[in-house]
């Protein structure tokens, strides 16, 4: 999978190449990543990229014209949906994930300031994605997140593909609780079940853990969980 960034800030994204789980999927091939910088497309010697909003009010907006040219460059190196990042979109969630790691490629546009000019979400954006009901400075963060999530889905990302099988949200609920050595960590032991070498019996322990904290914490998975059961 190929994955474009649209963003003026090209060097954050050092991140998620030099780090970890992203980094190895960008090692072995699966995925693949090009960052585009929207000052490059700037037509004055200050690369300015920002205007201030007709109408009046605080902050500054994206204008139009260098972020088009940057978006349409990406373009033509990357093919796929246009997903611009902004608190208005639609959630972001696991579901989501899945549908984006089907694809074999994607353009993320970060906006800063106050957003980009509307014209380029009519012109340019197949489709808006938010990452939760809280406003951040810019679409970088939130561009990081789905590449994160996505990568690990791609297939042959994961060392283990069954730790990716059996996350939380999976099975649209909460993971069970992990433990590992020692045996016993400040008085606290690790819960007999999973010494016990009882694969079934452990596989039930989870499983119950699991829907019992999907209960008690997120009531509202285990209610939709029932609903799609009663659908399908
Ligand atoms: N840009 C600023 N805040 C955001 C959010 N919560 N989700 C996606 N993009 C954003």
């Amino acid at each position: 999978m190929e994955i474009g960034i649209v963003t003026i800030f090209p060097e954050i994204f050092g991140a998620v190449s030099g780090f970890g789980m992203t980094r190895r999927a960008l090692e072995s091939g699966n995925l693949a990543f090009s960052v585009f910088d929207v000052r490059d497309y700037a037509s004055d010697r200050r690369r300015t990229v920002d205007d201030r909003p007709y109408g009046g009010g605080p902050g500054m907006v994206l204008t139009p014209g260098p972020l088009a040219e940057c978006i349409d460059a990406a373009r033509q190196k990357v093919s796929g949906p246009v997903v611009y990042l902004t608190p208005q979109g639609e959630q972001f969630d696991q579901g989501t994930a899945r549908e984006l790691a089907g694809l074999s490629g994607l353009i993320l546009l970060c906006g800063r300031y106050e957003g980009v000019d509307e014209r380029i979400v009519e012109t340019r954006v197949d489709r808006e994605i938010s990452i939760g009901d809280y406003v951040l400075s810019g679409g970088e963060f939130p561009a990081m997140v789905i590449v994160d999530a996505v990568a690990r889905l791609l297939p042959g990302v994961v060392g283990n593909e069954k730790s990716v099988l059996e996350d939380s949200f999976n099975e649209g609920m909460l993971d069970c609780p992990h433990y590992t050595r020692p045996e016993n960590f400040e008085g606290l032991d690790v819960p007999k079940v999973l010494l016990s070498g009882n694969h079934e019996e452990i596989r039930q322990w989870r499983m119950e853990q699991a829907l019992e904290r999907t209960r008690v914490r997120r009531p509202d998975l285990v209610r939709s969980a029932g609903r799609s059961e009663t659908e399908n």
